[in-house]
């Protein structure tokens, strides 16, 4: 049925309208690069915009698509795009922070709200999920991905697909996804954002390819190129990527967008003139032009010129009209300008509690001392720190649709559980950046520097005079939101100096410290894990973040997230990842230096905080896996089992992980590497077993000659509570 309604539209198009429907301009509301576009409502009456990006809420959707299906000859209705990545007005947690909670259910749930959200505000389609695989914190967008691993990136990827889809894509709340961005733009030369990319494809197929196929094989309905080269040739014109790989090897049906400018900004590659570089992305594969206008304005000429050909154009335009169809806009363009749904279905009690769930689900308590937390409800606490009253750092980056103003702040969560202000004495205690940085970052994203003019000795004075008053200090400290996200990347990834220095002056008057850490990537926590005895790892949590804070400080939630990404100690040993190789001259585990061996001289291998770790405040113990058997054949499985004991006097939950090793492969094999996870909730002194199905597929890699393949021989599988506190077994594949 669509692809009669298709090829009837596209037979009484024109060239120039078809051209039309691979424009995609901004509403203008968000821009989210450098540039916006013009004379938006004539471009529409001439059937010269397949969509919009950044303008939201019925009325303005309404008017910018009464304008396409009414006053533009064939009435071909607009898309309407957003960021919408990690809630619409309700915000969750920063991605990276979703991913400390591997509660795929929860991550899916996140996503069915933001899609609910956004689509009863004219929004149906999201730039989401982001999927890239981050190995270097220096990267501001690390906090937009899953972290460093492929299996666990992979289910997050699926879990999000469902969640903004559905099943039904014409349902009134669900949005169509766009995975980005395709591909490997986590993997900037030096953690630098669109930054150069260079790969081996063993490496890109085994550690980096798998989530973005995983969210194309859930079904996701567009894909977003990166603004970064693969091989020498930008993603935005490589026919190898969006054509041979993605279209013919993963069978992608949907269509491919570039990034903003994506097209333009190859003529800086060195790639050709806005002409030669429209047609290349075009005939690569691209079907949708962001922004940058190359194709609106260049492939009618290219076409007369025989640089694209008409099949190519037609190809681009089907997709584009596809989606469209499979929203269900032809049907009714104005389905999601609904005023009503507008003001019921946003911002709504259930969704705020949501967000709060999932933000207390995602922190990741890095240190306890002597059982420092939970805090008493009846202690004064002495709340420091630029981040402890801040309502518009709460959110995180990417949150272009919330209203800030209705963020929670630390003071607020604080003061309304323990129900007397004044048990909360708050004091600054210091600014969020050395004045030289305020000075160079004034340009942009200003939103989040709140700067005090006082001499810092002043501003310090006052949060140590508050400690002196006070049971316990809770400092809360780190990135502001917009130190991470895109263009955001960092060379030192250490909390600021400025607030090192509070920090220093708290831990001397001797009171203990219990230290909130925001964070938009993993941070060189170092000095801090030497000095503080309680360190909670909270993200940039959204909403909610301030309620939630409070629930786990005092114990209403217990904290159960783990990360998803290795904290190094500190930059030099970045990129620093669990499943890496064990090279030829590997450092004894426990070692810190021997010469001749893989190492450093200054730091051991070790990392501050390794991939998968993240305390409780109770404790739970893993026994060692037993196997039904100890050979696996071709298409049989091995059940893996461990009993999981709460040892505390707390319920709480816990995330069993189960790693494998490849002992000898064709090409060499990482030393560990994730296949299964479960998330599971004991009470207090209960016992459960916890069983994992290991098949031949759990084994499979990409050799040398990129087929997917087992290789028979030993195995180890180590289950455990983190990538570094594992116990293991062994086991043969035969085949
Ligand atoms: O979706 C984003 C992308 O991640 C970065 N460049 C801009 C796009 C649209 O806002």
């Amino acid at each position: 049925k669509m692809d009669i309604f298709i090829a009837d539209l596209m037979s009484k198009m024109t060239v120039e309208e078809k051209i039309g429907q691979l424009n995609l301009l901004t509403g203008g509301e968000a821009i989210t690069g450098s540039t916006g576009n013009s004379d938006l409502e004539n471009k529409v009456k001439r059937g010269e915009v397949g969509g919009f990006f950044s303008l939201t809420t019925p009325e303005r959707v309404r008017k910018a698509q009464d304008l396409a299906v009414n006053y533009s000859r064939l009435k071909i209705p607009l898309i309407f795009g957003l960021d919408v990545i990690h809630g619409y007005k309700t915000t969750f947690p920063i991605p990276l922070a979703m991913s400390a909670t591997w509660d795929m259910e929860l991550i899916k749930k996140t996503a069915q709200i933001a899609a609910e959200e956004a689509a009863a505000d004219g929004i149906n389609w999201t730039f989401s999920p982001m999927v890239d695989i981050s190995r270097d914190p220096r990267w501001g967008r690390f906090s937009e991905g899953s972290g460093e691993d492929p299996f666990l990136g992979s289910e997050i990827a699926r879990a999000m697909v469902k969640g903004y889809q559905g099943d039904d894509l014409t349902k009134i709340n669900t949005i169509m996804a766009c995975v980005k961005h395709f591909a490997l733009y986590g993997a900037g030369e030096g953690g630098r954002d669109y930054n150069t990319v260079d790969m081996s494809k063993v490496r890109m197929y085994n550690e980096y390819l798998a989530p973005y196929k995983a969210a194309i094989d859930a079904g996701a309905g567009s894909v977003m190129t990166s603004f970064n080269e693969i091989d020498g040739v930008p993603a935005t014109a490589n026919k190898w990527l969006v054509t041979d790989l993605l279209r013919n090897q993963w069978q992608f049906k949907g269509f491919v967008v570039t990034d903003y400018t994506g097209i333009n900004e190859m003529v800086d590659h060195g790639f050709g003139n806005l002409q030669q570089v429209s047609a290349l992305s075009l005939n690569a594969g691209v079907d949708m032009d962001m922004v940058g206008e190359g194709f609106l304005t260049t492939l009618k000429k290219s076409l007369n010129e025989n640089k694209v050909s008409k099949e190519e154009i037609d190809r681009a335009c089907r997709y584009v009209l596809e989606a469209k169809y499979k929203l269900g806009l032809f049907e009714d363009p104005f389905k999601y300008c609904n005023d009503e749904r507008a003001r019921t279905k946003i911002f709504t009690k259930e969704n705020i509690a949501a967000s709060r769930e999932a933000a207390t689900k995602s922190f990741v308590l890095l240190r306890n001392e002597n059982n420092l937390l939970p805090l008493k409800k009846t202690a004064k606490i002495a709340l420091v720190g630029p981040l402890a009253d801040s309502k518009v750092n709460m959110p995180g980056t990417w949150s272009v649709s919330t209203d800030l103003s209705k963020a929670i702040s630390v003071k607020q969560g604080l003061e309304e559980a323990v129900g007397n202000k004044a048990q909360i004495i708050y004091a600054l205690g210091s600014n969020l950046l050395e004045d030289i940085e305020y000075q160079k970052r004034a340009t942009m994203f200003g939103r989040d520097m709140i700067r005090d003019n006082r001499a810092e000795e002043t501003i310090i004075q006052e949060a140590v005079d508050a400690a002196l008053k006070a049971d316990i200090v809770v400092a809360a400290l780190g990135e502001s939101s917009e130190m991470s996200g895109e263009s955001s990347s960092r060379s030192d990834i250490q909390i600021p100096a400025i607030q090192k220095r509070l920090l220093a002056a708290l831990l001397k008057t001797g009171k203990p410290v219990v230290l909130l850490v925001f964070n938009g990537r993993p941070l060189d926590l170092t000095y801090e894990s030497k000095n503080v005895p309680a360190i909670l790892n909270v993200w940039f949590g959204g909403t909610e973040t301030g309620h939630a804070i409070a629930d786990v400080l005092f114990g209403d939630v217990n904290p159960s997230g783990k990360l998803s990404a290795t904290f190094p100690q500190n930059v030099g040993q970045v990129p620093l990842y669990y499943n890496h190789k064990n090279t030829g001259r590997p450092l004894e585990e426990g070692k810190w230096f021997t010469k001749f061996k893989s190492n450093y001289l200054d730091v051991s291998n070790d990392p501050l905080y390794p991939f998968g770790f993240g305390l409780s405040y109770t404790t739970f113990e893993i026994s060692a896996p037993v196997l039904n058997q100890t050979t696996l054949g071709a298409n049989g499985s091995i059940s893996v089992t461990v009993k999981v004991k709460n040892a505390g006097n707390r319920d709480g939950e816990e995330v069993v992980q189960l790693y494998i090793r490849d002992l000898v492969g064709s090409i060499t094999r990482p030393v560990k590497e994730l296949k299964g996870f479960q998330k599971i909730a004991l009470k207090a002194g209960e016992t459960k077993e916890v069983t994992f199905k290991l098949t031949e597929e759990h084994l499979k890699f990409y050799n040398s000659n990129l087929e997917f393949v087992s290789e028979p021989g030993d195995f180890k599988v180590f289950v455990g509570n983190s990538v570094a506190n594992v116990k293991e077994a062994s086991f043969k594949l035969v085949k």
